[in-house]
């Protein structure tokens, strides 16, 4: 008797567990929405690869992800030999599971994330920027880029565009964007 009570006073403090960590995750799911930006969804491997091809890395970029979600485009940056790739993440548990997968690849020295929001990025030391957003967030980011952002720098979007801008190219609903000469 005694150990069956015992067996189900494990079984219900197991779901109690689960339940509350399922309440906090999608409850902090909530946080990005509060925070003027897109939800946690991240880029397919295959747009990722997308992406990168459009963006030709070199060892000269410094490489921004605003909302970096799980770090994947972090970290494909700084494999594929940038100079530094930095992303801003607003969720706190994605910060620390991306610099965890940061440390496990070896990729401390070139890549970190930071828990800051992407509305208090400095993007005046970076060459290219990652962008997987939402519509209303666009014209706040493009403000962004253009006040930070020096001639010949680039901007990969995954599936949105940056109002009034023409994309320099696109391959299916990834867009490149280069910013022009101011005159
Ligand atoms: C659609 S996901 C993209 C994730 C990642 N860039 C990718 O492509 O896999 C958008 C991310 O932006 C983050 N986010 C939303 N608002 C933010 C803000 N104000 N500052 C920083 N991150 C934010 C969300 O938490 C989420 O991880």
């Amino acid at each position: 008797m005694d150990i069956i009570i015992f067996f189900l006073i494990l079984v219900a403090s197991l779901v109690i567990t689960l339940n509350l960590f399922a309440i906090y995750w999608f409850g902090s799911m909530l946080i990005p929405v509060f925070a003027g930006g897109a939800p946690y969804v991240p880029t397919h491997p295959e747009i990722l690869k997308r992406m990168l091809a459009l963006a030709q890395i070199t060892s000269n970029d410094v490489v921004v992800d605003l909302g970096s979600g799980d770090g994947r485009l972090v970290i494909a940056a700084a494999r594929a030999g940038a100079r530094q790739s930095i992303g801003y993440e607003i969720h706190p548990g994605l910060v620390r599971f991306s610099n965890w997968k940061i440390k496990q690849s070896g990729l401390e020295n070139s890549a970190i994330v930071k828990n800051e929001s992407m509305w208090k990025a400095d993007l005046s030391q970076t060459n290219l920027v990652f962008l997987y957003q939402i519509p209303y967030a666009m014209g706040r980011i493009k403000r962004l880029l253009e006040r930070d952002l020096a001639p010949g720098s680039r901007i990969i979007s995954h599936a949105f565009n940056i109002p009034g801008w023409e994309p320099d190219e696109a391959n299916g609903n990834v867009l490149l964007y280069i910013i022009k000469n101011r005159v």
